[in-house]
């Protein structure tokens, strides 16, 4: 059973109201923001966060940029437009979402540079809820394929968050989670505690706690020994970009999974919509992580965890190679190896 009790993304005409994840689990805080930098900070700073959800508040985001260059100027000036999409895809660089909502709202509005400004604002914005109806619907259709994987009732360990709070719906691989809790299918769920950032604990743990999923939050050095026990039937993870040739870059950590999947003879199972998919990168090779600041690993609020001065390292994202990884499940069914023609298909 799935319950929205909570709105990740609410968009409401006027400004774009945000469940403040920074926050979670201890407080069910809002922002909302009513410019396009107001937007932009919120992504920085992860009050939203996960791939597909940072797309559609982008999409969100242009629309109110769009309305306050309207307040200055009654005709579209190109360049003004042109900041405003800077500001928006400055503010992360792995996840390949933002830049796929960017795009797909910037080729819009090159089709449309005959109308007036306001006509103009009206096209971005319905584009803007397609792009959030639509992901809606991509992480049902996830669920469904991904869950039609296993016959049995299974043990699956996941990693960061992959839920309603990262995506416009139910998830990616949480969607298949999910999916499997309705069909009866599900055993037990493991949630990797994600360091630095605790999507993990924090998020995936609220989340399934409120839909009654059984699960436990394990510290993220306790999968190896859950696996060699047998403990754990497969991991499912999500996407921040997936390449032409199948790697995967998503949360740090991944990566670590997929090796000692291989080890153990454990399917590792990537899910993610098609907007995830970055053809236009050949492989992983070229993908740009995202280094986030060194306090997130040296504190947990003001508790100090690493004695100042010293150097930390805090890349946000790691990148799994396309050989590691089982299956990759996306909105239109499962994709096995070779990974070039399988996504090549799925994207015609
Ligand atoms: O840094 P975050 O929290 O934005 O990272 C999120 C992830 O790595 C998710 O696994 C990813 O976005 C895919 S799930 C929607």
């Amino acid at each position: 059973m799935t319950r929205e009790t909570f709105k990740t993304i609410e968009w409401t005409k006027t400004t774009v109201r945000l469940l403040d994840q920074r926050r979670l689990p201890s407080r069910e805080a809002y922002v909302s923001c009513s410019t396009h930098s107001e937007v932009a900070q919120a992504i920085e700073d992860m009050v939203v966060r996960g791939a597909p959800a940072i797309g559609i508040v982008a999409a969100y985001g242009l629309v109110l940029g769009l309305r306050e260059l309207m307040v200055k100027q009654q005709t579209a000036d190109y360049n003004d437009i042109d900041t405003l999409f800077s500001r928006l895809a400055e503010t992360r660089p792995t996840a390949v979402n933002l830049f796929w909502a960017l795009d797909r709202l910037k080729r819009l509005i090159d089709l449309n540079k005959q109308v007036s400004l306001p006509s103009l604002i009206e096209r971005v914005e319905s584009e803007a809820e397609a792009i959030h109806q639509e992901d809606r619907e991509m992480c049902d259709a996830m669920g469904r394929y991904g869950a039609d994987l296993f016959d049995s009732s299974v043990r699956i360990l996941t990693h960061c968050n992959t839920g309603a709070l990262a995506t416009g719906g139910t998830g990616t691989a949480l969607a298949v989670i999910r999916e499997l809790s309705n069909r009866g299918k599900l055993t037990h769920v493991f949630a990797d505690e994600t360091r630095p950032f605790l999507q993990g604990s924090r998020l995936t743990a609220w989340e399934l706690d409120r839909d009654q999923i059984p699960v436990s939050v394990i510290t993220d050095s306790m999968a190896a020994d859950l696996m060699k026990r047998r403990q754990v039937d497969a991991v499912i993870v999500g996407a921040d970009r997936i390449t032409a040739n199948g790697d995967v870059a998503n949360k740090i950590g991944t990566y670590g999974l997929a090796v000692l999947c291989r080890m153990h003879e454990i399917p590792f199972y990537v899910v993610a919509p098609t907007s995830t998919v970055d053809l236009g990168t050949s492989d992983g090779s070229f993908i740009e992580i995202e280094q986030r600041s060194s306090r997130e690993v040296t504190h947990v609020g003001q508790y100090m965890l690493v004695p100042d001065g010293v150097a930390v390292l805090n890349p946000a994202f790691d990148v799994t190679p396309n050989e590691l990884i089982t299956a990759i499940i996306t909105e239109y069914g499962v994709v096995g190896k070779p990974y070039e023609t399988g996504l090549l298909a799925q994207l015609k």
